[in-house]
């Protein structure tokens, strides 16, 4: 069998360092690293409408951004289809049919929609669209009958409840021939990168906080961010035992730092448990480890950057790559769909045999 990556992104802002640890630099790896048959990577603009309807100019200004993100991160057209979500208007017809086979508990079950309906004050107006984009991202997965879905530890209640849309709509439609695939999640095995904390130690990262490092962040205003960086309150005086626990700082050392960073930068220590057992005996300064992340960050962030400002300045040819990727995208998910369509038996005119036996019946 084809190993075949999805995944995506809803275009509500630019992409953050939780995104790139989350998710994004997995996928880079991934697609370089010839193991999977194909990638294909997907701006989730019509999932995005679901919650900001009033507001499609948003969603429309921030495509480009998640795109050139997208690009500067190391995705590369030439190995990974990106395309946009609304623009294959098959997965609006395999979301029709999937309904069928969900339940409005099922939905309201879903932890994922939960809790984003609660974040919202949704509770006593909740979009129907908002509430179904479970099965339209099963539509997302299956089109291209994707087998590995990298993405943050958040979207887990998502691909198990594809999985069971894929499982019914197999047993259901097509028992002996199974026409769509399940997918495997991939999350990222390391701790901080689950669900990187926002740079003030709140557990989310969002723009209204202002608590984000973007990856099209300057240098210097990476720098500002790392340099004001929550802590340990407790940790007041340089010689006070510090912790490491909550400590934002240390978390994104967690998901960024290697051992070859200590060398270049702070030689003093061979690696981060030396750090963190200088940090909690006390003697070590905040500003010292801010530093040295920042300088861990920046080495990260610089080439992206640059990357980005690159592709910047030709925008019309990121449209074009985007439009190609949809077309390559959009004749996947036909004849996904056409499969999809001959399992429920809605494919009246392809089947000769229908035809021919209804003919036969009223020839009698
Ligand atoms: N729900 C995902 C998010 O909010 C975006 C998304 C849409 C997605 N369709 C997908 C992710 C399909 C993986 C697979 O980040």
């Amino acid at each position: 069998m084809s190993k075949i990556i999805l995944t995506g992104d809803r275009p509500t802002g630019r992409l953050h360092i939780g995104h790139y640890v989350g998710s994004l630099r997995r996928r880079v790896e991934l697609q370089n690293s010839g193991e999977y048959d194909k990638t294909y990577i997907m701006i989730a603009d019509a999932q995005a409408l679901t919650d900001n309807a009033d507001n499609p100019e948003k969603i429309r200004q921030n495509v480009i951004e998640v795109a050139l993100d997208y690009l500067a991160c190391g995705l590369d057209p030439a190995k990974a289809t990106i395309f946009i979500q609304s623009q294959i208007s098959e997965l609006c017809e395999l979301t029709f049919y999937y309904m069928d086979l969900v339940t409005v508990s099922r939905l309201q079950r879903n932890p994922t929609v939960k809790n984003e309906i609660q974040m919202r004050n949704f509770e006593a107006s909740i979009p129907v669209g908002f509430f179904t984009y479970p099965i339209s991202q099963a539509a997302d997965i299956t089109f291209c009958k994707a087998t590995t879905v990298p993405v943050g530890e958040d979207q887990l209640p998502m691909i198990e409840q594809c999985k069971e849309i894929v499982h019914k709509f197999n047993s259901v439609y097509a028992p002996e021939n199974p026409v769509l695939v399940e997918p495997t999640a991939l999350i990222p095995a390391n701790k901080a990168c689950l669900r990187l904390p926002g740079t003030d130690g709140k557990a989310k990262m969002s723009k209204s906080l202002g608590n984000c490092i973007y990856l099209a962040d300057s240098a210097d205003e990476v720098r500002k961010k790392v340099m004001s960086m929550y802590t340990d309150p407790l940790h007041l005086q340089v010689s006070d035992p510090g912790h490491i626990e909550g400590n934002t700082v240390f978390t994104y050392l967690d998901a960024f730092c290697k051992e070859e960073h200590f060398e270049r930068y702070l030689p003093e220590y061979a690696n981060l448990d030396e750090l963190k057992a200088h940090y909690t005996r006390g003697g070590l300064g905040d500003v010292k480890v801010k530093k040295f992340l920042n300088n861990v960050i920046q080495e990260e962030l610089e080439p992206i950057r640059n990357r980005r400002s690159e592709f910047e300045k030709d925008i019309p040819e990121i449209y074009n790559i985007l439009k190609k990727g949809s077309e390559a995208a959009r004749e996947v998910a036909a004849q996904t769909l056409s499969e999809v369509k001959s399992a429920m038996k809605i494919n009246y005119f392809e089947d000769v045999e229908l035809i021919r036996s209804q003919s036969e019946k009223y020839s009698k």
